[in-house]
């Protein structure tokens, strides 16, 4: 295999599609299963490539984790054994990290090394860290063979307080994984509020988990043991639905969108229609579509409920399509900009900028420097382009998305290379598009 996309372009996407589940909610909840009693069967679980990565990775600790049918997934952690994960596995995904959880609950220590995952920037762990620190567990680092190795002094972890100085998105998860089971109270604040982590809350409490949610605050009450009988069903994937709307809006289509929960891509749904693209209810779906000439649009990415910095890379390739200039401001990740370059192969006009940022500690989620000058942090986007076919290399997987996007716009036939870390996120993406008319397929 060639590992790569080949995509002819021009041609306007009409159809219907399904979301498939939430990738960022369904590799938290299977982590949380290994913390159960007893087998936990999860439904509606995409088969992605971070998906099967995590599936091997718990096996190799000696866990039992496998798709038992087509979106099933069976997990029992009963049987972990071993407490370090290989650098081979770990190096795959970021959510690696988090097997810490299970690993002190069951083992009472765990060898890890350094994550994984999409190249988006430097992505640290320190918050993560501070969690177990706060809730008494001894954690540290050797330089020499790059792994973390945390345990337990006493049985249990043991409930704490502990303040995010800035959220994270995982460490908010990683936190309520490490409490559920806590001996006594942890408090956990100033936490994110991303829609993902409110199905892992579910998902724990319908396991008798007790947790609390106030404002930015959540409260657990440690329980000894969760337990359930009856699967977890894992919701839409929002950034899914966001990646079609996009599709259906840029190609100048009309995509129906079924599974798709609006509360939780309001503010996407707003900036669409402010830029001219459609937008209606049809009974449970949202149809999306072409309108009118889009008009440029400018976007400032943020935590839930801003503008997700998930969305912004297509977005900037709708924007090349919008009539004027058209700004988008980082202020999740530090390097989320990968994809200009190869944007620009295709004829985009897109410049880099520095917004003048007075407190960039508090409009920055990542860490600020000691110097704390940030570089490009802003893109230009000068509309509207016409695009031209071109030979692609993706090297994250939303950057990936915004190179489909922008090839199915372009005239002519062009060639995406690392279908696989496309592949790492959406499900059947080429089945999918092919299924509304795209001229796609993988190679
Ligand atoms: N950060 C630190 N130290 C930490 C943790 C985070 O400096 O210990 C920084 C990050 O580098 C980033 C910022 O804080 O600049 C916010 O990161 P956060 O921890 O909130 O993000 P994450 O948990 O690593 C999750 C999703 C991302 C999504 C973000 C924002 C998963 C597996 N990943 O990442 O999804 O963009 O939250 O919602 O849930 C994706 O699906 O492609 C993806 C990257």
């Amino acid at each position: 295999m060639e590992d790569a996309y080949i995509i002819h372009g021009g041609k306007p996407l009409i159809g219907e599609v399904r979301l498939s589940g939430a990738k960022n909610s369904a590799l938290k909840v299977i982590i949380a299963s290994l913390l159960f009693d007893t087998p936990v069967t999860i439904q509606n679980v995409p088969h992605i490539g971070d998906i099967n990565d995590l599936l091997t990775l718990i096996n190799s600790l000696g866990g039992k984790a496998r798709f038992t049918a087509q979106n099933q997934v069976m997990v029992d952690g009963s049987s972990i054994k071993k407490d370090t994960i290989a650098f081979l596995y770990a190096s795959k995904i970021r959510v690696s990290f988090m097997l810490f959880a299970p690993l002190l609950y069951r083992l009472g220590k765990g060898n890890i090394p350094n994550p994984g995952g999409c190249r988006i920037g430097s992505r640290p762990i320190d918050r993560h860290i501070e969690c177990m620190r706060a809730l008494n567990i001894h954690v540290s680092y050797s330089e020499s063979d790059g792994y973390y190795r945390a345990s337990l002094e006493k049985t249990r972890i043991q409930g704490g307080t502990l303040r995010f100085k800035k959220s994270s998105h995982t460490g908010t998860e990683f936190a309520l994984m490490l409490s559920c089971c806590a001996e006594g109270e942890t408090v956990i604040e100033n936490i994110c509020l991303e829609p993902e982590i409110d199905d892992l809350v579910l998902f724990l409490t319908q396991a008798g988990a007790h947790i609390q949610k106030k404002d930015k605050t959540l409260i657990v009450q440690g329980v000894k043991k969760l337990s359930t009988d009856s699967p977890y069903y894992i919701s839409p994937d929002r950034n899914e639905a966001v990646t079609f709307a996009l599709f259906a809006v840029a190609t100048k289509g009309s995509l129906i969108v079924h599974d798709i929960n609006a509360i939780n891509i309001q503010t996407f749904i707003d900036v669409l229609k402010k830029a001219g693209g459609g937008v209606e209810h049809e009974s449970s779906a949202l149809r999306f579509y072409y309108n009118r000439q889009l008009s440029a649009t400018d976007v400032t990415t943020g935590v839930h409920p801003r503008f997700m910095t998930d969305w912004q890379a297509p977005w900037a390739v709708l924007m090349t399509q919008a009539e004027g200039d058209s700004t988008l401001h980082e202020t999740v990740f530090e390097n989320r900009f990968s994809y200009v370059e190869e944007l620009r192969k295709l004829g985009a006009h897109i410049d880099y900028f520095s917004p003048l940022v007075h407190n960039p500690n508090d409009i920055y989620q990542f860490n600020i420097s000691k110097n704390g000058a940030q570089k490009h942090q802003a893109i230009r986007i000068h509309g509207k382009t016409l695009l031209h076919n071109g030979v692609l290399q993706v090297s994250d997987l939303r950057a990936g998305a915004s190179m489909l996007l922008a090839a199915s716009i372009a005239e002519g036939e062009s060639i995406i290379r690392g279908a696989s870390v496309i592949d790492r996120g959406y499900e059947s993406i080429d089945k999918k598009l092919q299924s509304v008319g795209a001229l796609i397929k993988k190679v």
